[in-house]
């Protein structure tokens, strides 16, 4: 088996259209979904062709390369851009950085550089974390992740799987576990993927088998990725993550939250002020497009959840690890 860690690559810039690894498709099929303008690229964050805290942010700041490509006065491809998914914060913190490019005068060359340095620098803030994350693991020990936080979801390695790869190379990790992340099956068809294809063994969990999991002494740690952390720690994440964090403290399994400073929202006071993605019910009256639930049926689908700062044990970005995160900390490390 190779061992390389890191093989996928899922958001392309291909020097006049974008290339995004369809992940509504994984594992079944690997196309790849064209983005000629910065219309389809909103499509495929609304629609997750595109998904995860960081790729959106870096799909985002392509399409408005796109826009400029196009001749299109901005503002409009901005704010559809910025509306397409309202919880993660990497979003608007890309859209902002591009719009803080065109208001200094860049070009259509100069907004291109933009995006490629975001893109570059995400690449760089995850190896970091890999290695800052990896060194709180204590050498053999049993991991759960949740959803899918690795290549797929960023410029390429990942966050929580990011330290979930590193920590496999050193051997500080020896068992893997990823919850299905069920409706839309994130962490069964993308995670899974992933760490088959770099040579990682894991093993798939159903959601709800996580807290008999812990009991068992089986993994030390939970590690998550976030999709905005206010500024006192609180952190948003996909759906099923705050219950997680809850069995891990009655388990006394440690709970370890990965994210670049571009998910740090230090305009956000706290938890209660992120506004969480409600998504068609459809997505969880059905699985693979076919009807699982009687006709009839009504369904609540929030796609993300809050884990409060005192469940987290330790938030890991590319300057620094802040553990039992306090506001005061928040803004020593963030603050500006
Ligand atoms: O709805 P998704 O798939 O975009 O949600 C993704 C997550 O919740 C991830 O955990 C988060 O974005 C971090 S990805 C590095």
């Amino acid at each position: 088996m190779t061992m390389t860690y890191d093989s996928i690559r899922a958001v392309q810039w291909l020097g006049d259209r974008l290339r995004l690894l369809d992940q509504r498709l994984l594992p079944r099929e690997e196309r790849w979904f064209e983005c000629r303008d910065y219309r389809q690229v909103t499509q495929a964050i609304k629609e997750l062709a595109v998904r995860g805290a960081p790729a959106i942010g870096i799909a985002a700041a392509w399409g408005v390369v796109l826009a400029a490509r196009e001749g299109l006065p901005l503002d409009a491809p901005l704010a559809e851009l910025r509306a397409a998914r309202p919880t993660a914060v990497n979003l608007m913190w890309a859209l902002d950085r591009m719009k803080t490019a065109i208001a200094q005068g860049a070009d259509t060359t100069a907004l291109e550089r933009e995006a490629q340095a975001i893109q570059d620098e995400d690449l760089q803030a995850n190896r970091r974390m890999g290695d800052l994350g990896a060194a709180l693991i204590s050498p053999g020990s049993g991991v759960l992740t949740h959803c899918n936080t690795g290549s797929l979801a960023t410029a390429g390695f990942g966050t929580a799987l990011g330290v979930i790869r590193a920590g496999a190379a050193n051997g500080r990790i020896e068992r893997v576990y990823a919850g299905e992340t069920r409706p839309w099956q994130q962490g069964a068809r993308l995670t899974m993927w992933e760490l088959v294809r770099d040579g990682i063994p894991a093993r798939l969990i159903a959601d709800s088998a996580a807290a008999h999991l812990m009991r068992s002494g089986e993994v030390q740690w939970v590690i998550v990725g976030a999709d905005r952390i206010a500024a006192n720690g609180d952190t948003a994440n996909k759906i099923g993550t705050y219950q997680l964090a809850i069995a891990a403290r009655h388990h006394g399994v440690k709970f370890m939250v990965v994210a670049p400073s571009s998910t740090v929202d230090m305009a956000t006071a706290s938890g209660d002020d992120i506004e969480i993605e409600l998504r068609d019910a459809a997505e969880l009256l059905s699985v693979g497009g076919q009807r699982t639930v009687v006709e009839g049926a009504e369904a609540w689908n929030p796609v993300f959840d809050v884990t409060p700062a005192e469940l987290i044990d330790a938030i890991v970005t590319e300057r620094g690890v802040i553990e039992r995160p306090t506001a005061a900390a928040m803004q020593a490390m963030f603050g500006r």
